[in-house]
């Protein structure tokens, strides 16, 4: 699960709140968004965010690991999204999320607006909406220590990777936004990457968010080999080693491609 590897933080803002705590996933990464202002105890707006989060632990449908809840009503409503890593299938999630949400008790209690990332899965509330809305900011970066030994190959390859993969990611549909892959560096040495965005978010605005995350390794992370950007939107992350795995396939969209692959036949034949 994990990764045995060393990584420190890099954060993108000021504003955080230092915990490394002692969760299952030990690299957790949360926000406590101090603008929106804290509920109080037994408050209206702990009930309904309890409420989200037995939603988020008892939610009987996959639905592709994307989840937009909602609670009660103003102004005491709680806006929740939840979206698990793309690669993860229903139980991994279910167990991301749960943890999550104790993570975050733990962590942000009383803060009305909050986001956390775990390695398999993002989850954000807020006392407003939050569905389709492209937020890049607060942020958080983790990087591995080690530095790569041929950073300007390294970085065409992995840029040409990334933005290939954000392209893909963002055409991905209403369904998943979600795309990764690999590419050869040099000899024995190889690049995996991956990008996600809430799929919620429309194929340009998931293609912004994955723009400003990119850019985001310049000043995080550049000639590590190993790195994770985490935005409230969408996240990327690469290393050196394999870390994900073969997706869950999606329904197969309605216009099948069997019309284009005969039409494009027909073409030299006429
Ligand atoms: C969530 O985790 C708690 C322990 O932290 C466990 O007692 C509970 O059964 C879990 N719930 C689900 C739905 O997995
Ligand atoms: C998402 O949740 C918000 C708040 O409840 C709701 O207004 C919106 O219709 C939901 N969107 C979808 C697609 O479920
Ligand atoms: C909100 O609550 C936290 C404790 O959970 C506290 O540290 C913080 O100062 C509070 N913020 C405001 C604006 O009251
Ligand atoms: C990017 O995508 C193009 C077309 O899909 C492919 O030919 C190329 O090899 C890809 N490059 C990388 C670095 O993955
Ligand atoms: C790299 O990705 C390709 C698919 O794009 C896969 O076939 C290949 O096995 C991967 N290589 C490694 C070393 O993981």
């Amino acid at each position: 699960m994990g990764s045995s590897r060393l990584l420190f933080f890099c954060w993108i803002l000021p504003l955080f709140v230092a915990n490394l705590s002692l969760g299952a996933d030990p690299y957790f990464q949360s926000r406590c968004v101090d603008t929106a202002g804290n509920y109080t105890a037994n408050s209206a707006y702990q009930a309904n965010l309890n409420s989200i989060f037995s939603q988020l632990t008892s939610h009987p449908d996959f639905n592709y690991g994307f989840y937009n809840l909602s609670a009660g009503q103003n102004p005491n409503q709680v806006n929740a999204v939840a979206l698990c890593r793309g690669d993860r299938n229903q139980d991994e999630c279910n167990t991301c999320l749960n943890e999550t949400v104790s993570e975050l008790r733990q962590l942000c209690p009383l803060y009305k607006e909050v986001i956390g990332w775990s390695e398999f899965c993002t989850l954000r509330y807020a006392n407003r909406d939050l569905f389709g809305e492209l937020e890049t900011s607060p942020g958080s970066c983790l990087y591995n220590v080690q530095d790569v030994p041929n950073p300007d190959r390294f970085n065409q390859v992995l840029d040409k990777l990334l933005t290939n993969l954000s392209s893909l990611a963002a055409a991905g549909g209403p369904l998943r936004k979600y795309a990764a892959d690999n590419s050869t560096v040099g000899v024995f040495q190889i690049v995996y990457a991956m990008v996600q965005c809430s799929p919620d978010l429309s194929e340009q605005e998931c293609g912004d968010c994955l723009s400003v995350a990119k850019y985001g390794i310049g000043g995080c992370c550049l000639g590590k080999i190993g790195c994770r950007i985490l935005r409230p939107s969408c996240f990327l992350r690469y290393e050196s080693e394999p870390f994900y795995q073969t997706p869950i396939p999606l329904p197969s969209p309605p216009h099948s491609t069997g019309r284009k692959v005969s039409k494009e036949r027909k073409i030299p034949l006429i």
